[in-house]
């Protein structure tokens, strides 16, 4: 696409086997992932991509400080396979990326250095991710995908590396060339694990339903359960709203974290309605994405609410 060849690398997206990631993910990182030594008092937060990650990440930020955001080790946070990177120089070119392998993994030299417990964010399959992840915690959002679709749509819409429409959003999602892949077997592989002891599978929507008893479990998920005062100061702290308050003053005082600086503040915050798919898909879409989707979810019991 001629637009996007004046754009620095970085910015672009790429494909590594079979996948389109973006360029601030990098090839060298997915691969030492999979080796990576985990502990069990980590926490992962993973989710495909617009399912309201970063709503858990703030979550899981408030339960771990009981209930004070001024508490919430922010800096943590950058250690993240997918975020990382962004803090980093990029490599130039994918010659770059070759020559500095050490140099362009900095998930290696800052997140294990990291203090426990670590709390790490990826919207990698189960394949990609450390072999040993299910000995530390794994907390996995899944959201309806529809209006995943409509978020990821709303989050690029105005970049020219996609120069997206709804059409082509969907199209991609069905077709798995969007960024990070598949997400039926996304979904699916942390589906079957949801009993597992170490594994708490929450849906976007029951978060937005019941907030408080969706909190406790996931504060219990991560051995850290609440006390009924802490639990309430996280649901009012947690609600899209406070949180967008918060952000803002954070930006204005130049606090240097993930939200004020890499992601820009209001970059995960958007709407956080259920169901405004409804207003922005055709009949047409709805009816090909319906069709699509009871023939891929047809053997598994695996259900979202749509609004
Ligand atoms: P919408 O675009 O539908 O509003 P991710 O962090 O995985 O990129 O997900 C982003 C989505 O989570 C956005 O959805 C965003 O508004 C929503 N979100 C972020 N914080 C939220 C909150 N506190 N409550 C509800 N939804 C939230």
């Amino acid at each position: 696409m001629a637009v996007n060849q004046n754009l620095p690398f970085y910015r672009l997206r790429h494909e590594f086997k079979g996948v389109m990631y973006p360029n601030f993910v990098l090839d060298s990182s997915i691969k030492r992932l999979r080796t990576f030594p985990v502990r069990s008092d980590d926490v992962w937060l993973l989710s495909f991509p617009k399912a309201g990650t970063h709503w858990m990440m703030e979550i899981v930020g408030l339960i771990l400080s009981d209930g004070d955001p001024d508490q919430i080790n922010r800096s943590l946070y950058s250690s993240t396979p997918e975020m990382i990177n962004m803090d980093q120089p990029f490599p130039a070119t994918r010659e770059d990326e070759k020559i500095h392998p050490v140099n362009m993994s900095p998930f290696l030299d800052v997140v294990e250095r990291a203090p426990s417990p670590r709390v790490m964010l990826d919207h990698l399959t189960l394949d990609l991710l450390p072999e040993d992840i299910l000995k530390s915690k794994v907390i996995y959002t899944a959201r309806n995908p529809k209006d995943s679709i409509l978020s990821w749509f709303e989050f690029v819409k105005d970049d020219p590396v996609y120069s997206l429409t709804m059409d082509k959003t969907i199209e991609e999602f069905m077709n798995y060339t969007m960024n990070w892949g598949c997400w039926p077997k996304h979904v699916r592989q942390f589906w079957e694990l949801r009993d597992h002891e170490n594994v708490t599978f929450v849906f976007y929507e029951d978060l937005k339903k019941e907030p408080a008893k969706n909190i406790q479990k996931i504060a219990s998920g991560i051995g850290h359960p609440l006390s009924d005062e802490t639990l309430q100061r996280v649901v009012e702290l947690s609600h899209i709203e406070s949180q967008r308050k918060r952000f803002q003053k954070m930006a204005e005082s130049g606090q240097e974290n993930l939200v004020s600086n890499a992601s820009g503040m209001y970059t995960f915050l958007n709407k956080g309605i259920v169901g405004r798919w409804k207003n922005h898909f055709t009949v047409a879409q709805n009816e090909a994405f319906d069709e699509w989707y009871q023939n891929i979810m047809a053997d598994t019991d695996l259900s979202f609410t749509f609004e």
